[in-house]
């Protein structure tokens, strides 16, 4: 089967089949602008496209363009980010956005060098702009593609070290035209029919040219190296309350969660750390714990709580009757919900 057939086939099921998203040109519009495509990316980053809607929304409204959020408050686009995770993107994106503008006068550099260069746009994220916004040739290789590509040609080098032939087979599929609506093809395909387990076979528009299929097992692709096993680390979280409002800090700038809102919070280390690091000493109650997954390890973090009259430093009083509007990322606000739990029950 000649490679320009699988971009052909590809694309018609693409024209016929694409999902609509609202940082998605239709396939014949003219490309969605550079900023929305920087921004979409950016967001779909490690996270769904069901979760990245609402926080699409409510940037493109808050921030229409780029120079708006260059413009933008860090401490509002954090707390706007919160829930989506992995904070060191929030952190790019503001330095990303002020560099575009400090640096190239508002416009998005339109190849996968120039992108490269900015804060937060690595190797995938400059071709998928380059592809998506400015319609360049690009390889664009995320988790989906990587599915789609290994399966088509029954690639069997186990990943992380089988990525660069991966690489290379995405290349030789990639068509000169329409590589941004490939790009997303592929990624449709991966998301939609292609999937991880129980793929749909009988409605590929490739499955003539996939070599796994019929091989009779695509579910055996992409072969990964064994997983090594996540450490699980444990931590203790402080909730301190004073007439109705509990203390809140804010995380170092670098590091997990960084520039965050949060609770004061001792180290997380293989031992329980007990009340290391405790803003005050008392007499703390015990309200439960909760489990949060991070990339290269697992926390479980406790939740104690006390009352105070003390003045404390560096941080704030915030209402706990507005708690939901304090930007806490998830693992913050799931002990917050303990610790208000834990309150309550104690009332009853
Ligand atoms: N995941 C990452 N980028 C995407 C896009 N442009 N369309 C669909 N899913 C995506």
């Amino acid at each position: 089967m000649p490679v320009d057939a699988i971009a052909e086939k590809l694309l018609r099921w693409y024209d016929a089949h694409h999902r609509r998203l609202p940082w998605r040109a239709n396939p014949g519009e003219p490309p969605t602008e550079p900023y929305r495509v920087w921004l979409s990316e950016i967001m779909l980053q490690q996270t769904t496209v069901a979760a990245v809607r609402a926080y699409y929304a409510h940037f493109t409204t808050r921030w229409p363009t780029v120079t708006d959020l260059a413009d933008a408050d860090e401490t509002e686009v954090m707390s706007a980010w919160a829930g989506l995770g992995y904070y060191a993107r929030a952190r790019n994106l503001i330095a990303c956005a002020r560099a575009v503008v400090a640096d190239h006068g508002g416009v998005f550099p339109d190849d996968e060098a120039g992108l490269r260069g900015l804060p937060g746009i690595g190797d995938y994220s400059a071709a998928a702009i380059a592809a998506i916004a400015f319609g360049r040739r690009a390889i664009v290789v995320d988790a989906n593609v990587e599915r789609v590509t290994s399966r088509l040609f029954a690639c069997d080098r186990p990943l992380p070290a089988g990525r660069p032939t991966i690489r290379a087979l995405a290349d030789g599929i990639t068509p000169q035209e329409r590589a941004g609506d490939f790009a997303q093809a592929m990624m449709d395909l991966g998301s939609s029919i292609c999937t991880v387990r129980n793929p749909q076979c009988l409605l590929c528009p490739l499955a003539d040219d996939c070599v796994a299929r019929s091989a009779g097992d695509p579910q055996a692709f992409p072969v990964k190296a064994p997983k090594k096993a996540r450490p699980q680390r444990r931590g203790t979280a402080f909730w301190i309350e004073r007439d109705r409002h509990v203390w809140l800090v804010r995380r170092p700038a670098t590091g997990l969660l960084g520039g965050m809102r949060a609770l004061p919070s001792g180290p997380w280390t293989d031992e329980d750390p007990a009340f290391a690091d405790a803003p005050l000493p008392a007499r703390w109650a015990d309200a439960g714990s909760v489990d949060h997954v991070f990339t290269h390890f697992a926390l479980r973090l406790r939740i104690v709580t006390a009352a105070t009259s003390a003045e404390l430093t560096d941080g704030e009083w915030w209402p706990i009757a507005r708690i939901e509007e304090a930007g806490l990322p998830t693992l913050f606000a799931r002990a917050a919900t303990r610790a208000i739990a834990a309150a309550e029950q104690m009332e009853r």
